[in-house]
Order: C-alpha cells, then structure tokens, then sequence
C-alpha cells in the first residue's frame, strides 16, 4: 500500500511510542524519559531511552533509534506499510484504499513467491517420502520412532538423490530462474546451471506462527557432514525471528513453552505429549525469539544438550530470558544427551517428572558455578561464594533474592548472614558492570582528518539538538543561519525540515520529521541527534553561551567552505569576509 504523507503523520500521532514500546520492553520511568535494556542489543544496564514528548526512541549503546514506525520495522521486520497498518489497525485508524507504490508491492510479490514456492517443495518432500522413490528415508524416520501421525503434522519429507529433482519439478511449474535465484531452494552455477540445495536428505520445513513455509532443514541419513543442511536467509526466512514448531506450540494448553536445541527434540516431545516445543534454527538464542514466544507465554523450561555446548548455550540463554524478565528453569536431561533420546529411553513419564523437577535459571547458574570450583580448597571456596553473591546481588526484588540467598546457603552449607553481606559488598560492583563491548570498537584510533570532520559533526548536532529543545530560539536563529550552513547531507536536510515545519506551525514535532527518512542508517542519524537532552549537563546560565558558541562554529566552519569554494571571485570572496567578520558580533539569549 502507498500511503499519504498526511495519514502516516495521523497514524503516528495517534499511537503514543510509550505505550506502544512499553508493551514489547519492560520501561522504567526516569524523569521525564523512560528507559530499558535495549531489546536490540546485548547490556546489562539500560541505554535504551524513550520520550514521550519527543515521541521517539534511542540507544546510546547500539545507536538505534526512530520512531514507531522504525521501532515496528526493527522489532517486529515489518516493512513500513506493514507498520502503519499494524499501528493504523491500533489505534483504530482507517485506512484508505489506495493501491500498493510499486516498489512496496514488487517486494511483497516477491515474498509471497518464495513462500509460494517452498510450500510446493514442501509437498513435493513430503510425496517423495510416501513415495517409493523415498523409501530409505521413511525407514530412516520409523527407526527413529516417529509415527505417521507426526509426520504428517510436521510436514517431513524427502529431497531426492538426484543434484536437480527438485530444480525441474519446479520449472515443470512454471516458475523461471529468476524466480528461483532468491528461494534458497536452488543454487545457480555458470557451468552446471540449476541445482538443488539439498539432496538425499530428510527434510523438515519451517514453519512460521501463520503457517507459512519459510525455510528448510535437511538432515543426512545415517553419518554425513554436515549432519543438518539449512536455508539460507531469504527474504521470508530470518533465522533470528522465528522459532521451529511454534506454529503447534503457541495452540498448547501446557503452561510455558520448552526450548530445545533440535529439529528431532521438538518433534520427539510434541510425539510424546509435550507440544509446547520449539527450537531454534540451528543458531544461538536470540532475543528477536524470546520476544516472539513473549506473546504466548509467561515463563519457559530450557530442555538444552547436556553436553558442555549445551550448558553453554542455556547459560547464554538464561542471560537473554533475564533480559525480558522472563522466568525460565532448566530441566535436566542427565545421563541423556538430549530430549529425544530421554524420551526414547525412558518414555514420556519420566520427561514429565523431569519437567516437575526442573530448577530456576538462577539455582542451575550457581549450580554451574559451584562445578568450577573445588569445594574442598578454602580459597577456591571462598571465590565461588564471592561469584554466587555476584550473581544473586542481579535480582532485583528484595524479597525473590531474600529467599535465593537462603537457599543457596543452605545447599552449598554457607552462613546465611555472611552470604547476605557478600551480596551487599560484591553485588555493586558486579550490578553495576556496563556491557563495554559496544563502547569498544569506537575506541579505534582516527586520523587527524577524520578527527576534524567528526568535530564539526559533532558541533552541528549539537546546534541542531538545542534547536529541537529549544524552539524559541527558531526565531532568533532564522536571519543569522540558514540549512546551508550544515554540511552533513542529511542535517542540512533535517534542519530545512524544521525550518519549514516551525513557520509552518510554530513549533516542532521531532518524530513527524522522522517520517521522511526510510533507512536504518538514517533512522539512526536522525534519532540520536533528537533524543539528546542537555538541560542536565549545563547549568541555565551557561545556555546562552554554549548556544552562541555553536552558532558561531557552525557559522564560520561553513563561510570557510564557501570561501574555499570561491576562491578567484573577488566580489563574492570580498561579500563572504565581510559576513565572517560579523560572526564574532553574534550574542544569541537564551532564558
Ligand atoms: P544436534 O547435533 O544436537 O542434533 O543439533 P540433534 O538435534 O540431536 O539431531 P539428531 O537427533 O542427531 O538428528 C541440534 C540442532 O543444531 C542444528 C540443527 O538445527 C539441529 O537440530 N544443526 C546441527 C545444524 O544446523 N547443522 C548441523 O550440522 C548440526
Ligand atoms: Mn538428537
């Protein structure tokens, strides 16, 4: 769809971005900001901020930042129609009936194709498995005690031996190279043309919560490398997004939702009762998917590998369910590797009591923990009692952390009340550790050049910042500096805008600005200029000094431009002095 400028802007401002971010990100109130563990990247203390009167978001950690618009595109992958329908649909909006802008609708199109397509080679698989041709493989399926039913429900199948089956069966379709090149079912090569991507392999499609095919996993019969073939990103498959069997789990009446590590583990629990798996897609937790499960679920169980991979990956895990606060216990699968083969060895009465018996995320961390350290040795346990108190000091509830400090003295046989004061006296410190992993990469070293142009970056957004908080000084401003005088593509753009929009209206609304901007980048640029506040850093007095001292830099910065660029032109070179001779007279007030 292609919407006006005007509708977009009413959509926008009927949707209030506290409210709306609020309901994805758990947000704290902090002066007239609100603020959160950015749901973007990984950090321990919040640098994700929110304004309700600038009505836009901003990481200082990662950089992020937009509007609602922006934020719907980022966290939920929608395009920007897709956004303003979601947010039209929210705040009871009717939309017009237009007809889609072609670039949106070639997109859409070539979306839909794709799940098109992989819903044919899906039912392709799954009639080469029934078939005669897929024999092996429904042996391979049946050894590994999967009934008809199951297989049926997740849709497996098989891709056949042959390098270009599935290739010719869908260009007997009609559907061309072209088509083809971006499905991630079909690779091309200059000398040996089309060929599929996955052969002679057990597959199971991916699905997504509105039951789409996205992608494919393919597993080798017996030994091979690599044991699991997947799809590559396309543009319907983000593996980051989605989580395998979510489709059948977010319909159970089992309370929480199991991850796991495998394909085989979801299919093996939901075959033995327990359908409300899902697993990842062959990658590491991500928080795109515990956003995801958050609208079907209050807390979780992590069924991960027993091995030391496995007990990594769930720590790591555990990390990002703390993060969204959401509850999760871990359900030990010892001496099994894994879900499947639990239940293949002991039967679904067993994994249920393994469910009952299943420990919080924090008990299973400080269980971790104690493993590493020999209990025996004074000073070894002394070092873990110092990183359990480190642990315990991050929850935040007085009463919930009360009650672990308790229980962990009690099972590791440590003095209540000296376990109580190592998390008062070593839990600050490790609270209050700032994930610098963000901060590092900008440490890099820049050339004097570099140096320079980041300075007067940096002098043109700040002038641009106290020129959105400050709107008075608009009509002071409107004679003496001009859009031309920023360099920066795209201040120059923005401070044009705001002009406009000031004259126009008599004040300025931040977010509605960010509606011209389509790119992240820019979302990005635009965001972190808006959402700076420096009312804090400088004291009333200051004000006006500071302000005059920025109009001056960015006004001289850019005559010493112009007169770069009018050198030989003695009238013009003559008119730009004079005017730099003026600078020095600027004396801008602020109250
Ligand atoms: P595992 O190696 O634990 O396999 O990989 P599994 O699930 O127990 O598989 P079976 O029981 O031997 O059939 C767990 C998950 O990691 C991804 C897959 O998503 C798999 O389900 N994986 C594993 C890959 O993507 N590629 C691989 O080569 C291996
Ligand atoms: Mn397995």
């Amino acid at each position: 769809m292609y919407y006006s400028d005007d509708i977009i802007e009413e959509v926008r401002s009927r949707n209030d971005i506290v409210d709306l971010i609020g309901s994805y990100v758990n947000l704290k109130k902090k002066g007239s900001t609100y603020s959160a563990c950015c749901p973007f990247h990984h950090e321990k203390t919040p640098s994700f901020h929110v304004s309700r009167e600038k009505q836009m978001y901003h990481c200082f950690g990662c950089g992020v930042g937009g509007n609602v618009y922006t934020f719907l595109m980022e966290h939920e992958n929608f395009s920007f129609p897709e956004a303003v329908e979601a947010l039209a649909e929210r705040a009871g909006v009717k939309l017009p009936e237009q007809s889609m802008s072609p670039e949106a609708k070639k997109q859409a199109d070539a979306k839909n194709m794709i799940k098109d397509m992989n819903k044919l080679a899906a039912g392709y698989f799954h009639y080469l498995l029934k078939s005669e041709r897929g024999k092996k493989a429904m042996e391979y399926l049946k050894k590994r005690g999967l009934t008809d039913e199951t297989i049926v429900k997740f849709g497996l199948g098989y891709s056949d031996m042959y390098r270009d089956d599935l290739y010719k069966y869908m260009k007997s379709k009609g559907y061309s190279d072209a088509d083809l090149k971006d499905s991630g079912l079909v690779r091309f090569d200059d000398k040996y043309g089309g060929s599929d991507k996955f052969w002679n392999r057990v597959m199971f499609p991916i699905i997504d919560v509105n039951n789409r095919v996205i992608g494919f996993g393919g597993r080798v019969m017996g030994e091979g490398e690599p044991k699991y073939l997947n799809t590559q990103e396309t543009p319907v498959f983000d593996k980051s997004r989605n989580l395998y069997g979510l489709n059948l789990a977010k319909k159970s009446k089992r309370s929480g939702i199991i991850f796991c590590e495998g394909y085989m583990d979801v299919i093996s629990m939901h075959q033995a009762g327990f359908d409300n798996a899902v697993a990842s897609l062959g990658t590491a937790l991500t928080m795109g998917q515990v956003n995801l499960i958050k609208r079907y679920t209050d807390h979780v169980y992590l069924a991960y590998d027993s091995d030391g991979a496995g007990t990594k990956a769930a720590l790591r895990a555990l990390e990002i369910m703390r993060e969204f606060e959401m509850p999760a216990r871990v359900i030990s699968l010892k001496p099994y590797k894994d879900p499947d083969e639990l239940i293949q060895a002991e039967g679904k009465d067993e994994f249920e009591h393994r469910i009952e018996q299943a420990v919080s995320g924090t008990m299973f961390e400080i269980q971790i923990l104690a493993n590493n350290y020999n209990q025996e040795d004074p000073q070894e346990r002394t070092q873990f009692q110092k990183e359990a108190a480190k642990r315990l000091s991050l929850i935040m509830d007085p009463l919930e952390r009360g009650n672990y400090i308790e229980s962990v003295a009690k099972e590791y046989h440590i003095e209540p009340d000296s376990l109580k004061e190592a998390v008062t006296k070593y839990g600050i410190a490790g609270a209050n550790r700032i994930d610098t992993s963000v901060f590092q990469q900008r440490r890099e070293r820049k050339s004097p050049e570099e140096e320079k142009k980041n300075k007067q970056l940096k002098t043109e957004r700040l002038l641009i910042t106290w020129m959105i908080n400050e709107s008075s000084l608009f009509d002071t401003l409107k004679d003496i500096i001009s859009p031309n005088d920023f360099f920066e593509p795209i201040y120059h753009d923005i401070v044009g805008r705001l002009f406009e929009q000031y004259e126009k209206e008599g004040k300025v609304t931040p977010a509605s600005i960010m509606n011209h901007y389509q790119s992240q980048e820019e979302h990005q640029k635009v965001s972190s200029i808006m959402q700076q506040d420096f009312d804090m850093e400088v004291s009333p007095g200051e004000k006006s000094k500071v302000v005059t001292d920025l109009v001056k830099s960015v006004k001289r910065k850019s005559l010493d431009h112009q007169l770069e660029a009018a050198k030989g032109d003695l009238a013009k070179t003559g008119q730009l002095m004079l005017e730099k001779a003026q600078i020095e007279k600027i004396k801008i007030k602020l109250n």
